[in-house]
């Protein structure tokens, strides 16, 4: 699953960031005994079950259950990816990441340089903004009621006049002109030599999901034109793959994200406390941008300017959302304001107030073909109610298409029962194409409870050897012929073989090496159990008696499914008849001899 990066490598990282220091940037912990606790930061709590082993490398939450290992808990803590987790963790630790080829390496390379050089174009920007020397652009932000907390959590800047101070000043941190024009950050002159891009705009930053500062936003302090000035696509930049803020947007702690226009709208909502808002970077919105956006909320809510432009885009980001099956709602703001506006004026609870009146998409586009058709003509009311019955047969919950039958009925004083036949013809004629695949659908076969319940302790029980492995490595030699080498679960029988080789060659493996190798819940459940239940004094009895439970139990379903065959008998031949009764007996026998 991670061969991405070398296994060797991955625990070299994960031993480099001691999971009681990374854990104490996000939570406040105390000792208690062997291990620390403190307030659990994914979920709301009151007395603190998160607790922290520093013994065994692993954190688990007693409260909502999660569990895993630094890896775990920065993928938890930052929303990333696993790999975008192993990366974070190595930089924080300092250790170089290896990349494929020589190409790949190339590009890293570049790609690192190319980092540099914007992060220290914008501390230099940042530097200008608050020296005091411009008082333009910090003029201007202050009677746009930007406050200096916002200018350093959003690391604003200013580009200075001069024709090429940056351009001088990146020469003097030792980088070349290629990478520097690479940048974006500057711009070939006529006459050879380079000029700054962003002369006199003070300067936003755009940052990756990580905090890396990828590309800059530049905006003049009066009314001159271009209003802004962006930073082109570069080896570490693309304008449709990220989205403004996405960085603090993802750790708001709230299912829905907010999608604006603007740079300002942002940056206002979010000195204002709405920090669940990002910006599409002055275009129409992506599909990469619909991905990230589905990967960090549950739903998201479009706010985009009321006028045709904005109402256009508001259109195409929610068919965008909508098929990548992302739920989504738009909020209008009233008056035709922008929410920076809006929340300057009337503050952040008025506007989380329209936010929860924000409407789905069957509403917003039954609005949007009013404003099309003219309901005062039979022409237009037919056209209104073709369109709409084609929006709304798209809706799968009856109760819903229902409800909101009714209300378009009535909010446009149609029929009801015209728009609902008109509804059904549409359904019906779909469901008649459909119904041929609906004879390939898979029949479940219904297990009996009892079963499943039984396959469930033998999953759990196969998961307590494996911890048990971890613990004392030394032990497998000695039960390594009573364990079975088919798993009931698949998946742990994939992390049994990794860890029984790394026993095997002698290189051993710890609990939270373990973890390493398990992506998802079963991280929970795996940190829950080595945790709370591989406390053992004796170790070997504790595995054997492990490794006869899990037989016990595969013995007892074999069982139950040899006797359903023998009753039924459908199919079965003598010579097989005789054979089941035969394994029934050995079973038996065993269960009397444990
Ligand atoms: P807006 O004009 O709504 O900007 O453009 P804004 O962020 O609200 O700024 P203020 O309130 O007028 O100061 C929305 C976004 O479109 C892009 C920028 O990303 C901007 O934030 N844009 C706009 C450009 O790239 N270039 C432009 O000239 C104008
Ligand atoms: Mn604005």
């Amino acid at each position: 699953m991670y061969n991405y990066y070398p296994d060797e490598l991955i625990e070299e990282i994960r031993i480099n960031n001691d999971i009681v220091e990374v854990i104490s940037d996000y939570v406040r912990l105390e000792r208690k005994g062997k291990d620390y606790f403190g307030l659990c930061p994914f979920h709301k709590e009151k007395t603190p079950s998160f607790s922290v082993v520093p013994g065994k490398q692993i954190f688990y939450c007693f409260g909502c259950g999660k569990g895993g290992n630094v890896f775990h808990f920065i993928m938890n803590a930052e929303n990333l990816e696993y790999i975008e987790a192993v990366k974070y963790l190595a930089d924080r630790a300092k250790i170089q990441l290896p990349e494929g080829n020589e190409e790949d390496t190339n590009k890293a390379r570049i790609r690192r340089e190319l980092i540099n050089i914007n992060t220290e174009a914008a501390r230099f920007f940042h530097q200008n903004l608050i020296s005091g020397k411009y008082t333009k652009a910090m003029e201007y932000l202050v009677k746009r009621g930007i406050t200096d907390r916002t200018i350093k959590k959003f690391g604003l800047g200013f580009q200075p006049e001069e024709i090429d101070i940056l351009y001088r000043y990146l020469k003097s941190k030792g980088y070349g002109d290629e990478p520097i024009q690479a940048s974006g950050l500057v711009l070939p002159g006529k006459k050879g030599g380079f000029y700054d891009r962003f002369r006199g705009r003070i300067i936003f930053p755009i940052f990756d999901i990580r905090g890396n500062v990828i590309a800059f936003g530049g905006r003049v302090t009066d009314s001159s034109l271009p209003k802004y000035m962006n930073s082109p696509e570069t080896p570490v930049y693309s304008k449709s793959k990220n989205l403004y803020s996405l960085n603090f947007a993802k750790n708001s702690g709230e299912k829905q994200i907010i999608i604006v226009e603007g740079y300002m709208d942002v940056i206002s909502l979010q000195q204002n406390g709405i920090i669940n808002t990002v910006a599409s970077l002055g275009t129409a919105l992506t599909e990469s941008q619909g991905r990230l956006l589905k990967k960090y909320a549950e739903e998201v809510i479009i706010s985009y300017d009321s006028d045709s432009a904005g109402q256009a885009a508001t259109l195409r980001g929610l068919d965008i959302l909508n098929d990548l099956g992302c739920s989504v709602r738009v909020l209008t703001v009233p008056d035709g304001k922008d929410p920076d506006e809006f929340i300057k004026k009337n503050g952040a609870e008025e506007f989380r107030k329209i936010a929860a009146k924000s409407v789905s998409l069957i509403e917003y586009k039954i609005a949007d073909l009013k404003k099309h058709v003219d309901l005062e003509t039979t022409q237009g009311r037919l056209s209104f109610l073709n369109k709409s019955a084609d929006l709304l047969a798209k809706i799968d919950n009856r109760v819903e298409l229902e409800m909101y039958s009714k209300k378009i009925a009535d909010d446009y004083n149609i029929s009801e029962e015209a728009i609902l036949s008109e509804i059904y013809k549409r359904i019906n004629k779909k469901a008649g194409n459909r119904n041929n695949q609906a004879m390939f659908r898979e029949i479940r076969k219904d297990e009996p409870e009892q079963d499943v319940r039984k396959y469930q302790s033998i999953i759990h029980n196969e998961r307590m050897l494996i911890a048990m492995l971890c613990i004392d490595n030394n032990i497998y030699k000695s039960v390594r012929d009573k364990i079975g080498t088919d798993f009931i679960d698949k998946e742990n029988e994939r992390i049994f073989k990794i860890i029984t080789e790394r026993i095997d060659n002698k290189s051993g493996i710890v609990p939270a090496e373990l973890l390493n190798v398990i992506e998802g819940p079963a991280a929970n459940v795996f940190a829950s159990i080595i945790q709370k239940e591989c406390n053992f004094e004796d170790t070997y009895k504790a595995v054997t008696d492990i490794i006869k439970k899990i037989e016990n139990e595969k013995n007892d379903i074999r069982k139950q499914e040899i006797l359903s065959l023998l009753n039924s008998k459908e199919g079965l031949s003598e010579g097989d008849v005789e054979k089941l009764k035969k394994e029934l007996n050995s079973i038996i026998l065993a269960k009397q001899k444990s």
